[in-house]
């Protein structure tokens, strides 16, 4: 049977990585957390004090953009491939509510994205690949076998994603995370590079009203039918 990619798109908080991560197991495709490179490259900037909440030293930050060196590296207890920044695993650090208070910003910076798409098609070069993110189907790779665009009320993903805070002892409240999705959304959106929308050949899945079981049973369908079609 013939690889394909996957390319999966949507706005925050939307369960894109739980669905890609399914994928992946069940196909034994790549999976690949595009956020996360952002995330990461967005704790770079904090920790050396290129972005704070006065201010953002733009210029100063591309220039060293050379020094932030990322990789995926495979935990086998987890099942999926967790982000590293210059040698360090950083999956708890990129997931706070402060890196997602900066990320869009920095998302936004050209010099960044064709950094990070550079890295995400040379991942993704031989197929077999499940990648989520803003502008898989638009930008990294357009010409991807399945393309699918993710849904869900802003009310929804906020509940989604204040449990999940909480559950890793984040003290946050619900109408923060419900401002910070709202705002996130416009932002990435809105931006000038790469903005998130739709691929116009993108399937459309809003599974505000879908249990995990009955998503992933919808999508593997479109799979199969792909992979037929790909014969
Ligand atoms: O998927 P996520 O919420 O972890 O992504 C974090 C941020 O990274 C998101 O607000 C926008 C940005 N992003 C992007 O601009 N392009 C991508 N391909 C993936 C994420």
């Amino acid at each position: 049977m013939k690889n394909i990619t996957i390319a999966i798109d949507g706005f925050s908080s939307t369960g894109k990585s739980t669905i890609a991560k399914q994928l992946a197991k069940a196909l034994g495709y790549i999976y690949v957390d595009t956020g996360a490179m952002y995330r990461a490259v967005t704790l770079y900037a904090m920790q050396n004090n290129f972005i704070s909440r006065e201010n953002f030293n733009i210029s100063d930050f591309v220039m060293q953009l050379h020094k932030v060196n990322l990789s995926f590296k495979f935990n086998a207890s987890l099942g999926f491939a967790e982000m590293y920044l210059n040698g360090n695993n950083v999956e708890k650090e990129i997931r706070t509510m402060k890196v997602s208070s900066f990320v869009s910003e920095v998302s936004a910076i050209s010099e960044v994205r064709k950094q990070l798409v550079k890295i995400q098609r040379e991942i993704g070069k031989n197929s077999g690949v499940v990648m989520d993110g803003r502008d898989i189907g638009t930008v990294v790779f357009p010409k991807a076998e399945l393309k699918l665009f993710i849904t869900a009320s802003p009310e929804i993903r906020a509940e989604r994603r204040y449990k999940e805070l909480i559950s890793r002892g984040e003290k946050i409240d619900y109408n923060t995370v419900l401002h910070n999705v709202n705002q996130r959304d416009y932002v990435d959106s809105h931006r000038k590079n790469s903005p998130l929308k739709k691929a116009e050949d993108a399937i459309e899945i809003d599974n505000s009203n879908l249990s995990l079981d009955e998503q992933f049973t919808k999508i593997m369908s479109l799979v199969k039918t792909t992979l037929k079609n790909k014969e």
